[in-house]
């Protein structure tokens, strides 16, 4: 499989085919052989236009992430791009499968552009921390403008062609044979027609500091987000040339950060993740229709996570009015496929209140009350109706995958899939396999994962998993700061400084703060004496502010603002008072360094304990679960990035803070430093 540049003719067009399988990688050598070739098919007798194709699947589907961490090599994209710009002749790129990064940016070096149908287009180099570094900030504004620019290169939005038609990102789409049509298409186009040349089209006064604004906020002012707005800014301000060179200075700047790097961490991370831990391949099982046991929160998301990707549903809830109310829920958000597309889903789905309608389902999870009794009843009487081949999954938070499996008779086929919620939204899925999970079993959690759009992550059947584990560790570490000191609104401030998407005491009036409140009642007999326990959380459920749902938790929720409340400072004051706490100030660095430390350090135990099998997993759990800030690579490659005696003493410290019970990761011997 070496990558190659192969030149064809058809008549007196050029035809250059990419391939570098599986994805055509722009790499090092598909440039020098793209550069050959141009060459050689511009000194061919008779020839009048050149075409640029892919073979395999897909055009240049991007660029060849793994020569990011190394010094750049000649030749580079621009110098290929530059080679068809001086070219005598025109070339047509010949889109198929995705042409997105550096594919798209050679297509936008070409003189025209023509795709099937079902490609995708544009420029994602955002999501890695970088921007377009071969033309596209300078290019795209010229086709679509510099207002619509924006977000399609902030927000690294994959275009499908019929749009890319109408905004102007392509030119044709093929009608049947992409190859035959982009020669007829090369053989019309006469004299060359750069796209850098072009005037950006008018668009109304402010439509690109709106769009600017609006794109910069989303990105959370990250450095990258910043550059590519200020380079689409100058397009058709300053002369093209001076454009372009802007745009590598920053592209060359950005590559090497360490935010660029912690994001190319998780990208690597999430494709390592999204398959099973398995010492062979195995072939999963089909997984086309999906049966769904409570129409609750979660299996009415669940439900409606599977409907939008096209599977068929069948949706049991033994309250007939809580079904009702799972059915219109699906129904309403429906709505947003369009008449058509809503009315396609709403046929696959099916409800019913007897469980012997999930006999034909290939795949059945269970999403009722989080209830160990009710569950395994449940579960044997899920068995008795399911096709012997059909795998039984568990959504369950915190209950034992075994114990569960247990209830049935085939306890190979069974495993955990825990969503989140809003599970149609959230992309995390852990897969839990327990002791007697076959590796076929697995192999099916994991195709559940892929037909469902969702990011999988296998983790041991511990107590809460990977991420709630965690996550427990966290607010436990916050709440001890509540009655150090602080208050929810200040430990919510620095962490949300730090990048989190929301600080802990604002996640838990938004989830509720009953439903951990009932666990710690149930857990309340099993519970460590020695361990440090804060009971600010029980005396607000008391209270009865659950939350935003009652209008009152942490906060005060008044028109969808929450507000700090002075009934909770007055709690919290007497909370440290009971236990002969003297309050002293927290500052923004303490409470950030006390909550990290408390995630490293459970973060290393999970590891330790085998519940998660690499450091990335734990990255991509908490990036895509729990709102941890993506450009800082996650809890342990952000801790890779720290002083290891200091973190390594703020582990201890947290660990301290926590009780004698609580035990201590050897950061050390995981090797998170040896990156
Ligand atoms: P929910 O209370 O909203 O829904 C549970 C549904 O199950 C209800 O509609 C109920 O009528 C139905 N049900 C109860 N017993 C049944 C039975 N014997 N047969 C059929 N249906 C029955 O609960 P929620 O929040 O959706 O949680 C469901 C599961 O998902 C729990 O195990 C929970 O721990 C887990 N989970 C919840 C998350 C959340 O944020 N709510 C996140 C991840 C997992």
């Amino acid at each position: 499989m070496t990558a190659a540049v192969h030149l064809e003719r058809d008549g007196d067009v050029a035809v250059l085919i990419i391939d570098n399988p599986p994805v055509n990688a722009g790499s090092q050598a598909i440039r020098a052989a793209l550069l050959a070739r141009i060459a050689e098919a511009g000194a061919m007798e008779g020839i009048r236009a050149g075409v640029l194709i892919g073979a395999g699947k897909t055009f240049i589907a991007g660029s060849d992430l793994r020569e990011f961490d190394l010094p750049l090599v000649a030749p580079q994209l621009p110098a290929v791009i530059a080679a068809l710009e001086g070219a005598a002749m025109p070339w047509v790129a010949a889109l198929h499968g995705a042409a997105l990064g550096g594919g798209y940016e050679l297509a936008l070096g070409c003189d025209a552009r023509i795709a099937a149908p079902g490609t995708v287009v544009g420029l994602p180099e955002c999501g890695l921390g970088i921007i377009p570094g071969a033309g596209g900030t300078q290019k795209l504004p010229r086709l679509v403008g510099r207002a619509r620019a924006v977000p399609l290169i902030c927000g690294g939005e994959r275009v499908a062609a019929s749009e890319a038609l109408r905004l102007g990102m392509i030119d044709a789409i093929a009608a049947a044979d992409l190859r035959s049509e982009a020669v007829a298409l090369a053989r019309s186009v006469t004299g060359k027609r750069h796209v850098i040349a072009l005037t950006p089209p008018e668009e109304p006064e402010g439509a690109f500091e709106a769009a600017a604004h609006k794109a910069a906020a989303r990105g959370r002012q990250r450095p990258h987000i910043l550059a590519a707005i200020a380079r689409i800014g100058t397009v058709g301000r300053i002369p093209p040339a001076e454009g372009l060179a802007a745009e590598r200075a920053a592209f060359e700047a950005l590559r090497i950060t360490p935010e660029a790097r912690a994001l190319r961490h998780v990208f690597f991370a999430e494709r390592a993740a999204a398959r099973p831990v398995l010492a062979e391949k195995v072939r999963p099982l089909p997984v086309a229709r999906l049966g769904v046991v409570g129409a609750g929160t979660m299996g009415a998301g669940i439900a409606l996570a599977a409907l939008r990707k096209g599977l068929a549903v069948v949706l049991v809830d033994s309250d007939a009015a809580a079904l009702e109310r799972g059915r219109a829920r699906i129904d309403a958000d429906l709505e947003r496929l369009g008449p058509e597309g809503a009315a396609a889903a709403r046929a696959r789905l099916s409800v019913s209140d007897d469980l012997a309608a999930l006999a034909p389902c290939d795949v059945i999870i269970e999403a009722v009350i989080e209830d160990p009794g009710v569950k395994a009843q449940v579960f044997a009487a899920i068995d008795a109706v399911a096709r012997p081949d059909a795998v039984l999954a568990s959504n369950t938070s915190y209950l034992d995958i075994d114990a569960i499996a247990a209830a049935t008779a085939r306890p190979g086929s069974v495993l955990g899939l825990h969503f989140f919620s809003p599970a149609h939204v959230m992309r995390l899925l852990e897969v839990v396999p327990g002791a007697a999970t076959s590796a076929r079993t697995l192999a099916t959690g994991f195709a559940v994962a892929a037909a469902l759009g969702k990011q999988p992550v296998q983790a041991g059947n511990a107590f809460g998993f990977i991420g709630n584990r965690i996550y427990a560790a966290y607010r436990a570490a916050c709440e001890f700061m509540l009655e150090d000191g602080a208050l929810p609104q200040e430990v919510d401030a620095a962490l949300e400084a730090f990048g989190f998407a929301m600080g802990p005491f604002a996640v838990a009036d938004l989830s509720g703060l009953d439903i951990a409140w009932r666990m710690r009642r149930q857990r309340a007999a099993g519970r460590d004496p020695r361990a440090r326990y804060v009971e600010i959380p029980d005396r607000l459920c008391e209270l009865g502010r659950f939350g935003r749902k009652t209008g009152a938790g942490y906060y005060r929720h008044v028109n969808g603002k929450a507000i700090p409340d002075f009934e909770v400072e007055a709690l919290v004051i007497a909370a440290s008072e009971a236990k002969r706490i003297a309050r002293r100030a927290l500052s923004q660095a303490e409470i950030q360094r006390r909550a990290l430390a408390a995630i490293v350090n459970e973060a290393g135990l999970v590891l330790e304990e085998g519940v998660a099998a690499r450091p990335g997993d734990v990255d991509v759990v908490l990036v895509n679960g729990y709102g941890f800030p993506r450009w800082t690579g996650g809890p342990l490659h952000w801790a890779g990035t720290r002083d290891p005696d200091q973190l390594t003493d703020d582990c201890a410290e947290a660990a301290r803070a926590a009780g004698p019970q609580q035990k201590r990761a050897d950061l050390h011997a995981l090797g998170i430093w040896e990156r």
